[in-house]
């Protein structure tokens, strides 16, 4: 189910909650634009298409989490997503050419996300398919010659199965077998080489010489020798390719793309400058960017290689610093596309603190069960914590603020002998206290150079 009736504003701030720490406006912000989405989608069709989605503009330093809001957003309502650089298109060569390439890929997504909800669903009767080609190997049916030809087959034959085959099917199921190898047949990974040689421009049409040529020859198979666990696995992943029906994924991937799709543009500030006056160079491309994105976030119809695609109501989310330029430097039309302008704030010492232990894939929480993964429990004091903190942010203060990011070459440091010594030879338990942090850092954070290169 992607946007539901539970999904309200606040029940997504909630969510939001679990994995970011502060940035209350931005996801209050965020979470109404989505929401406007699914009352939009309740609305009379032809006000429907008047409805515009509330385009956002995140704003604020590096760090802070405006990428990590926008993508767990999208995760959070299983809407296709995607992340672009403006700046991407700046580059020489790529003024006014293929901004579009951004709605092709989210297509792709879509698709993709669409085609396994689709093969979860069938999963099941994918598994039951896979198990009876597996027992088509471990118990081969007698070849059409052996059963007696002049008699012709014995009555009921399809429908009748031995008694082995019964119980084969049951052991099969308990999980018997597994590690018995058997040679199956599977269709052939499709290698990627050839899209290398696309001529350009092929691209852009939305073609893929992989799918015109795809088909010369039919789907090739090929034989390998496999475990039976490992075996119902692949069969079970072509089977379930086998049950869907891709017309009816493609359909709805399309829609989902239309009118949940989410494209996060960032760095948006750096293609914001306002053009100087006769000015050439950087600036004109610049602008360039902007009205080569203007019509996709204006609404236009983007051919796919699965179909076309209205963009207009496509939720598109821009951040950027904004420490030179302000949003008021956009073009006008890009500016009244973005109407909304939220700015994330710099993080603190008791964010970090935060970040540190409180969301659900918090540094700390990873660090730990990575150790755990070889029987070391390692724990840190409250204390250790706060210094963690409070050295991350004096790093950011000193040397350069990178916000959040700072959490983790912290980490890396402090962590660098136990992650290397740790070799699961013996359970350990470890507690590190802020002595042991500052043993470890005070050095280098004392050291400004030093902290440059190493944290
Ligand atoms: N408020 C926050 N709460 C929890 N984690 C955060 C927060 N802000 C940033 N992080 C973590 O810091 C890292 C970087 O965050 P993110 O990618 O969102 O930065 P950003 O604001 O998009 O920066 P940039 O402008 O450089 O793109 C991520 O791993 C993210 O999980
Ligand atoms: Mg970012």
């Amino acid at each position: 189910m992607a946007m539901n009736e539970q999904l309200t504003p606040r029940a997504i701030v909630a969510e939001l909650d679990n994995y970011i720490i502060g940035q209350t406006e931005a996801k209050r912000t965020v979470a109404i634009a989505l929401r406007n989405r699914w009352r939009r989608q309740q609305v009379p069709q032809d006000l429907q298409d008047e409805i515009l989605p509330s385009n956002i503009i995140l704003m604020g330093p590096t760090g802070v989490g405006k990428t990590e809001i926008a993508r767990r957003l999208a995760k959070l309502v299983e809407a296709p997503f995607i992340k672009v650089e403006a700046t991407k298109f700046t580059e020489v060569g790529y003024v006014g050419r293929d901004v579009e390439s951004m709605i092709r890929e989210l297509t792709d997504r879509a698709i993709r996300m669409v085609r396994q909800e689709h093969e979860a669903q069938v999963q099941e009767r994918a598994r039951e398919l896979a198990r009876e080609r597996v027992l088509d190997v471990i118990l081969p049916t007698p070849p059409a010659s052996a059963i007696d030809i002049e008699n012709g087959p014995p009555e009921d034959a399809a429908q009748k199965e031995s008694p082995t085959r019964t119980k084969f099917r049951e052991r099969l199921r308990d999980g018997g077998f597994a590690n018995r190898e058997i040679e199956i047949e599977v269709q052939k990974e499709q290698s990627s080489m050839l899209q290398v040689f696309g001529p350009m421009g092929m691209e852009e049409m939305g073609m893929n010489l992989q799918d015109m040529l795809g088909n010369i020859g039919g789907k090739r198979r090929k034989k390998r020798r496999v475990k039976v666990s490992e075996a119902e696995e692949l069969l079970s992943k072509e089977e379930a390719s086998k049950l869907i029906d891709m017309d009816i994924v493609t359909k709805e991937a399309l829609k989902r793309v239309e009118n949940s799709g989410i494209v996060f543009i960032d760095e948006i500030d750096k293609v914001a400058s306002r053009a100087s006056k006769g000015g050439g160079g950087p600036d004109v491309s610049r602008e360039g960017v902007q009205r080569d994105l203007l019509p996709l976030i204006e609404g236009a119809t983007v051919t796919t290689k699965h179909g076309m695609v209205r963009t207009d109501h496509i939720l598109f989310v821009a951040s950027g610093a904004f420490h030179v330029s302000k949003p008021s430097d956009l073009i006008p039309e890009m500016q009244g596309r973005f109407p909304i302008r939220v700015e994330m704030h710099r993080l603190s010492e008791d964010d970090f603190y935060l970040i540190l232990t409180q969301p659900r894939n918090a540094l700390l929480k990873q660090y730990r069960a990575l150790l755990e993964a070889e029987n070391v429990l390692l724990d840190f004091t409250d204390d250790a914590v706060r210094r963690i903190a409070h050295t991350a942010a004096k790093v950011n203060d000193d040397v350069e603020n990178i916000g959040a990011r700072r959490l983790h070459t912290i980490m890396t440091t402090l962590l660098e002998d136990l992650l290397f010594e740790s070799d699961g030879s013996s359970p350990q338990q470890i507690s590190m206290d802020a002595d042991q942090v500052d043993e470890r850092l005070d050095a280098i954070v004392r050291n400004r150079d030093l902290s440059q290169y190493i944290l």
